[in-house]
């Protein structure tokens, strides 16, 4: 009889025999199971005759990191620390496809990466492109020789495939170019054809063959088999397809449940979701943003930004709780990654310590996080890949 890691619980067998003494535990699973349990003992917990291992506290299982606001949180640092923190096997992308930019910077180096999952930096991991994204093959192939990751990169061989004719026309329509202010990277049409079921797919493009996978087999096979994975998202909740301002919105859903079905992961198999704010929204491109602040207040504040894929000036807003409570519940967030408190008051730039942070920077996370009632476990202090508070191991063992 084999128990698998992969359901929320794992069940024990126990044979009582009176006393607690001669309580004989027997163990039907695999070995990592066994080294998980004994190494986690002090997790276990009792059920009449049942013993549970919280696999949440195990930290084994998918975890999902998406943008909860209008995308460009710094989703790409998370990712790069929890990879480097968690060691997962497979690093899988879902969302919409190059449309994303993420920034990740680990020491001088400053990375922007659009198809690769910016979990890259660290060494260890399989880097996988879930089904549901739509890729551009110049850009995945040039990223992939450019970042040297081309052995450890694969491609679900169903993704979609952007065209010259899909860029073409996000560049030259008049409503995605000018009204929507699109990225010109050829999503929408894509997204459009993918629907039409006129797209082709990446088994039919020569030069994806080398890279070409089941990504969905992969991920399940490894989260079978007891090893951590993480599934990162792109964009941000404020511009899902779905749950964002339409029509000021990208072509599809950006929420945790849509990134685990760009990659083929169901519901019971997602341990965390981590969803990724920043002390102050952005938005690029057009549409309704409540809390944006006077260009003028943000040069004050010394927190412009600019597009990592079309170098557009973002605009910028003010915290906002009230879309942070909605898109965390929308998203089922179990904790939140917070980013850009060094831009909230620059004395807290590159803590390590929650004690190392001053008392505007604390009061701010504990009314935020009472607000939106999720714990706040990912302190980011710049954007470098070192420069964060890490409060998973203390939050999530008292919760
Ligand atoms: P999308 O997938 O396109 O939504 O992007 P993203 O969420 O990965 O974010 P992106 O890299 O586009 O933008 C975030 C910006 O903030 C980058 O320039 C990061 O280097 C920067 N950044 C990340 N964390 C911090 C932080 O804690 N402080 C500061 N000052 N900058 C940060
Ligand atoms: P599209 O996804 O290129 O069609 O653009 C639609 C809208 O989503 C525009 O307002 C874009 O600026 C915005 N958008 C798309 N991808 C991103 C992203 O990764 N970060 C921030 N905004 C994005
Ligand atoms: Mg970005």
């Amino acid at each position: 009889m084999k128990c698998s890691i992969i359901s929320a619980s794992l069940r024990v067998c126990e044979s009582m025999q009176g006393s607690r003494a001669q309580k004989h535990v027997f163990l039907y699973c695999e070995p990592i199971v066994l080294t998980a349990y004994l190494r986690f003992l002090r997790y276990l917990r009792h059920d009449s005759k049942r013993i549970f291992i919280d696999l949440k506290v195990l930290g084994m299982g998918a975890t999902i990191i998406v943008g909860g606001f209008f995308g460009d949180e710094g989703k790409g640092k998370i990712v790069a620390h929890v990879a480097f923190a968690d060691k997962p096997a497979i690093i899988a992308r879902g969302g919409i496809g190059p449309n994303a930019g993420h920034t990740i910077e680990v020491g001088r180096r400053k990375f922007g990466v659009r198809m690769i999952p910016s979990g890259f930096v660290y060494p260890d991991a399989r880097l996988l492109i879930g089904a549901g994204v739509l890729v551009d093959p110049r850009v995945l192939l040039s990223e992939a020789g450019l970042l040297k990751v081309t052995e450890r990169v694969g491609v679900d061989y169903r993704c979609a495939i952007i065209e010259t004719k899909h860029i073409e026309t996000d560049k030259l329509d008049p409503y995605l170019s000018q009204t929507i202010g699109s990225t010109g990277t050829g999503c929408g049409p894509a997204a459009a054809d993918r629907a039409k079921r006129t797209t082709a797919q990446a088994r039919e493009v020569a030069e994806l063959s080398p890279f070409l996978t089941d990504a969905a087999a992969e991920v399940n096979k490894a989260l079978e088999a007891g090893k951590n994975v993480i599934l990162e998202g792109s964009q941000g909740f404020g511009i899902s397809l779905f749950y964002g301002t339409f029509p000021y919105v990208t072509s599809k859903d950006t929420t945790a449940s849509q990134i685990a079905a760009d990659i083929g992961v169901g519901p019971t198999r997602i341990t965390e979701t981590i969803v990724v704010f920043k002390t102050f929204p952005t938005r690029v491109g057009a549409g309704p943003f409540d809390t944006q602040m006077s260009e003028d207040d943000a040069k004050k504040l010394n927190i412009e930004e600019f597009g990592t894929v079309t170098g557009r000036q973002r605009r910028i807003g003010w915290w906002d709780p009230t879309m942070a409570k909605y898109s965390a519940m929308v998203n089922g967030a179990t904790q939140v990654a917070i980013t850009g408190l060094d831009k909230l008051d620059p004395s807290v730039k590159g803590a390590n310590q929650y004690d190392e942070l001053s008392a505007k920077v604390k009061t701010f996370l504990r009314e935020a996080e009472t607000v939106v009632g999720v714990p706040f476990t990912l302190l980011s202090t710049g954007p470098e890949l070192t420069e964060i508070v890490d409060l998973r191991e203390e939050k999530l063992e008292r919760a």
